[in-house]
């Protein structure tokens, strides 16, 4: 009988559901019934600290080789479906990096360690690397995660809903204070380029506005809306932004200019600015709100925990299959495979013309 050996790591930035997967990967590839079922058995080595793992460990080296590769069983992730954060560690190294490239190395370690594939959690930097090794012949499959839910290709990934939720129920929490003050709150969340987060989380908060980034706003627009409403219904609102919404003819916001692996900026800042202008311009009272990194804490959402565990038995299965250079994906309620090629490389953001209602900076769904 075949035995192979799988290595499991998660890239980019942690969030709740990653945990779930590596069990589930974990539990189906060494599930007792399979040698019966299949032609091979599996092993299963956790990667810590992602693609860093993978670039650093030192494969003679039993110091290195104990930091970087964990050896997991069921009995090891039997609870890890419960827990937020990834156990594994991540990171944001890009071995392809072209000031810094250090492919060369992750492919003598895949060798050296005897990994004869891996599973990659990650959104689409991430991915990308998995992309890129398939492409060099390692046989790699890819589940996607990303809380700002902007891959192609599938129509979640993991952590997404948990933030939604964190957004949903901080704006509950702040409409008591908003509410006693009469103030206006501006809400910023995370989603990177995309508005999946602040659109979802804005729409299910019953946000009064919406700003996201693939429809610049217009200032007196958000002013006169505010003006229009004061007073007649409630005498506060909430507004949500993305972090990377720009008013017309403006740039995003950013944080901190210094560039990540992947070349990302950090973005913020969008927030205080709008709560400012709104202060300026129409006298109403405006405090912000930076949701940050709460957005991907605490434990991962009942639709989280189900996704990971069918992401999780879908990637063994795709391993099984022979299914390589793809992404388990969810596809109008089914669980299904994409080539990683039709991932990489381009974002999926907001259709404004479906989903945005560009007259009120808000949520749309109609039938059209
Ligand atoms: O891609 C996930 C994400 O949370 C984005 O929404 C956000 O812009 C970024 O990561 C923040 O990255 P970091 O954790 O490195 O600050």
């Amino acid at each position: 009988m075949m035995k192979m050996k799988i290595g499991i790591l998660t890239g980019g930035g942690d969030c709740p559901g990653l945990n779930g997967a590596i069990k589930w990967v974990t539990k189906s590839a060494l599930e007792s019934r399979h040698p019966e079922n299949r032609s091979l058995t599996f092993e299963v080595a956790g990667i810590a600290e992602g693609w860093k793992g993978l670039v650093e460990v030192d494969p003679a080296d039993p110091k290195s080789l104990k930091k970087y590769i964990k050896p997991l069983d069921e009995e090891a992730v039997r609870t890890w479906d419960r827990y937020g954060g990834t156990n594994l560690g991540t990171s944001r190294t890009n071995p392809f990096n072209p000031q810094n490239d250090r492919s060369a190395k992750v492919l003598d370690n895949i060798k050296k360690l005897k990994l004869d594939a891996l599973v990659v959690i990650g959104g689409e930097d991430t991915l990308g690397v998995a992309y890129k090794l398939h492409r060099l012949g390692i046989k790699t499959v890819g589940i996607p995660k990303t809380i700002d839910n902007d891959l192609m290709g599938t129509d979640y990934s993991l952590g997404f809903d948990t933030a939604v939720n964190v957004i949903m129920e901080e704006i509950d929490r702040l409409r008591t204070t908003a509410g006693s003050h009469g103030r206006i709150f501006v809400v910023e969340t995370m989603g990177r380029h995309a508005g999946w987060l602040a659109l979802s989380g804005g729409e299910c908060s019953g946000a009064y506005i919406i700003l996201i980034p693939e429809h610049p706003f217009n200032m007196e627009r958000i002013c006169d809306l505010l003006r229009r409403r004061h007073g007649r219904e409630v005498n506060y609102s909430i507004i949500v932004t993305a972090e990377a919404a720009k008013p017309e003819g403006g740039s995003e916001f950013v944080k901190d200019q210094r560039l990540d692996d992947f070349g990302h900026e950090s973005l913020g800042g969008i927030a205080a600015f709008v709560a400012s202008e709104i202060q300026k311009k129409t006298g109403f009272e405006a405090r912000h709100l930076i949701l940050s990194h709460l957005q991907r804490g605490g434990s991962p959402s009942a639709r989280d925990r189900l996704m990971a565990r069918w992401f999780g038995i879908a990637a063994v299965d795709m391993i099984v299959n022979e299914d390589f250079g793809r992404m388990v994906s969810l596809s109008r309620g089914e669980i299904t495979g994409v080539p990683l090629k039709e991932v990489v490389n381009k974002l999926n953001l907001v259709d404004v013309a479906k989903y945005y209602d560009t007259e009120k900076y808000n949520g749309r769904r109609t039938i059209l």
